[in-house]
């Protein structure tokens, strides 16, 4: 029982690494860049400045990248899955792809969301700045991999405080402009 939850949590991890580090990548792009154009909808910006073409670019890049690494590497890590009980999922280019891309997505949409309800950018919407880029993700991979409910489950209450803590790392060396 135990053990099938740490499975449950390194299989979500497998999965959900392009768009953990998609979503982690964008602040270092120092875009500007709207992906709105500046527009606006009823005297709100549709998304606002901290959704750039730059950011959204390096994030599937890098979120692309290290799924690519995922996926060379399985050759030698499932077998040690398989000793354990358990297996990495198949990921495929495509795959790594459009995780990073459901993740970016994500966060968009909660941006355009966050507009909405009249929130500046920046300003906290406490979980669903969290877990954007997470249900995007996950949604994404369904597409292409058994998404286990348990390591959503898992990964809903992880997220939040590795979120909170990289955050407010990207704070202290000056990449975002607020701790959230
Ligand atoms: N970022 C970007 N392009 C994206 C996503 C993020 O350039 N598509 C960069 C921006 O510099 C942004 C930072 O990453 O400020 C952190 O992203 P996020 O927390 O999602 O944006 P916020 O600035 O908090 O804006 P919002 O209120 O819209 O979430
Ligand atoms: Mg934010």
């Amino acid at each position: 029982m135990g053990m099938e939850i740490v499975h449950e949590l390194i299989r979500g991890f497998w999965i959900i690494i392009p768009a953990y580090v998609a979503n982690a990548s964008a602040p270092f792009s120092g875009g500007h860049g709207r992906i709105d154009f500046g527009k606006k909808l009823f005297g709100k910006d549709v998304l606002g400045g901290g959704k750039t073409w730059e950011g959204l670019i390096l994030a599937l890049f890098i979120g692309s990248l290290c799924g690519w690494i995922e996926i060379i590497s399985r050759p030698y890590l499932n077998p040690i899955a398989l000793e354990n009980g358990f297996t990495l999922q198949f990921l495929t280019i495509n795959a790594v792809f459009c995780i990073a891309l459901g993740a970016m997505l994500g966060d968009i949409f909660a941006s355009f969301f966050k507009r909405r309800i009249g929130l500046e950018r920046g300003e906290s919407a406490p979980l669903l700045d969290q877990l954007d880029f997470l249900f995007g993700g996950f949604l994404a991979a369904s597409f292409f991999v058994p998404v286990s409910i348990v390591s959503v489950v898992l990964f809903i209450f992880i997220t939040p405080m590795v979120h909170y803590f990289s955050n407010y790392l990207g704070y202290k060396l000056g990449l975002t402009e607020v701790p959230w």
